[in-house]
């Protein structure tokens, strides 16, 4: 044998050993550590591991109709459901060859989400997801990168900045309701409807744009939503993609390049405008991508942030600014359509307050029956259903010693319908059980509860969202009453975010004397 081939003999043995490691000896390993401690669940396929399992049971309950029902966890999530009822609430299942341990305990999630010694960061993203949001602040599992990020998050999105948004929020429910207009007396989509709408406030509060300049940088977004939710169960060997590409991935790095350009533009016309307002204070402008700008220009390194950094903020923010409070907003019409009662409700406190003027700061802070439906509507059609961390040295999690590398899965959408915390009617629309506040909605059981996480990486646009929802509510509330249509479909599903997979639909009554 010449020393070539001995050297390529050697290689291919050792490419055999490392993929049988990977694929074979660290997840039989992993079944057996935690066996040990009493965590079971459905066992390893071969480089699949469970996907197949979890994709045919999704494509098979998707293909069954929905009844008009709250109890979502078993037509959007049917593994989680399936599995906790063969292995109780911490089971084992795999993603391809990585092992994520599912909790179904809001003390261990809680746990999880606030440990102090920052044991359980997020995941490095990789693949479609990092082609959509990038290793941004929603993103990162970098201490130093998150803080600088966050800081910035922090400063655009509270306080004074935040009620300087509310004109904003405003004249774009009111050009929506402008548009439907057309529509009273007759059926209207309202998902559609907001998706507009939300994608123009964050465009004009984030980004000091029009929607039509942010218009095609969403579609390329949802395009990338659409191929991450395709590709999400599919399992590719580690490092493949260098070699052979396939059309999916071909396409999406095509739609990846075009958004880089469309994010570019937006902000090479924000630094065409400073260079004339060289000298002043605010020369890049107040909002998120000024503050951005700032930072990307700022003479101190440590604070500094790069070009790549400012596009993987504005991917970030576009994209969460929108998607998420456009199925918040769609998901509770459908609930105030069918809960006629609590639409009353809300319309007499709405009245109440602001009689027919527009939404103030001051007002909105007192709208306490919206805020019990909203937090209603969040805990029954939360619109991020699970969230992960992963396990970065050995540690102590409640009784079970949690090993490097394991993905922890927080399931949101079954906290949230778990009975044991939320009593016999956890499946029922019942906004008061938040008449006095959280705690006692959850028997204490505060981890049961959590839309927007919980600890330091809770949502950053918490108070944008609570403002944006019930400026259009109320809003809308003002001036008409709606039912629900019969052309409704009832199919929750998770693209990325809860979906309403046909869209909402309901019947417009215009009310007498309205704005
Ligand atoms: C109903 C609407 C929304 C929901 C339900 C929601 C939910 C969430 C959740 C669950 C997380 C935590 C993820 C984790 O811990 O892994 C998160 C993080 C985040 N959200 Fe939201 N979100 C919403 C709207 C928004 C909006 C409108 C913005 C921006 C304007 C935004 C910006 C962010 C950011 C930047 C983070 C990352 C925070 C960090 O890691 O420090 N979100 N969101």
């Amino acid at each position: 044998m010449s020393s070539l081939e001995g050297f390529l003999c050697f290689f291919l043995v050792s490419v055999l050993i490392s993929i049988l490691h990977k694929l074979w000896w660290k997840p039989a390993r992993m079944q057996k550590l935690m066996a040990s401690q009493g965590i079971k669940g459905p066992s390893y396929k071969l480089v699949y591991g469970n996907t197949k399992e979890i994709s045919s049971m999704k494509k098979e309950t998707m293909s069954s109709p929905k009844s008009l029902s709250h109890d979502i966890l078993s037509h959007v999530l049917p593994h989680f459901h399936w599995w906790t009822n063969v292995y109780g609430k911490y089971f084992l299942q795999w993603h391809g060859s990585q092992p994520q341990l599912v909790i179904r305990d809001p003390e261990l999630c809680k746990e999880i989400l606030q440990n102090k010694d920052r044991a359980y960061p997020k995941l490095k993203i990789k693949d479609y997801p990092k082609k959509l949001v990038g290793d941004s602040v929603l993103t990162t599992p970098e201490y130093e990168k998150w803080t600088k990020l966050r800081k910035l998050a922090n400063h655009a999105f509270h306080g004074e900045n935040l009620k300087g948004m509310l004109p904003a929020m405003v004249a774009s429910a009111e050009s929506m309701l402008e548009r439907w207009k057309n529509y009273e007396g007759k059926e209207i989509e309202v998902f559609e409807e907001f998706k507009l709408m939300t994608s123009e406030v964050i465009s004009k509060t984030a980004f000091g744009s029009s929607y039509l300049e942010g218009k095609l940088i969403f579609e390329l977004l949802m395009k990338l939503c659409f191929f991450a939710f395709k590709n999400f169960y599919t399992v590719r060997f580690p490092g493949m993609s260098k070699f052979y590409k396939t059309s999916d991935e071909i396409e999406t790095e095509k739609i990846e390049k075009a958004l880089h350009n469309s994010v570019m533009e937006i902000i090479k016309k924000r630094e065409e405008k400073a260079i004339l307002r060289n000298g002043e204070e605010d020369r890049f402008g107040s909002d998120y991508l000024g503050l951005l700008l700032k930072a990307h220009h700022d003479a101190d390194d440590k604070q500094r942030i790069s070009v790549e950094d400012l596009i993987n903020e504005c991917k970030a923010f576009y994209f969460a600014g929108q998607e998420t409070t456009t199925v918040l907003l769609a998901w509770t019409v459908l609930l105030l359509a069918i809960h006629a009662d609590w639409q009353e409700k809300a319309r007499k406190e709405v009245l109440q307050i602001f009689g027919e003027r527009t939404p103030n700061a001051d007002g909105i802070s007192k709208l306490k029956t919206m805020s019990m439906i909203l937090n209603e509507s969040l805990r029954l059609y939360p619109p991020v259903v699970s969230i992960s961390r992963t396990v970065n040295k050995e540690s102590r999690l409640g009784k079970f010693m949690v090993p490097v590398n394991l993905e922890l899965v927080i399931p949101i959408l079954a906290l949230h319908h778990e009975p044991e915390f939320w009593g016999p009617d956890a499946q029922l629309f019942k906004p008061d059980r938040f008449s006095d506040g959280v705690a006692k909605a959850t028997n204490n059981n505060m981890g049961a509860f959590m839309p927007f996480g919980i600890g330091p990486r809770t949502c950053a646009g918490i108070n944008f969202v609570a403002n944006e929802a019930k400026v259009a509510l109320s809003m809308i509330l003002q001036r008409y009453s709606f039912s629900l249509s019969p052309a409704y479909i009832h199919s929750p599903f998770q693209l990325l975010t809860l979906r309403p997979r046909h869209g909402v639909q309901v019947i417009l009554h215009p009310l007498v004397d309205c704005p």
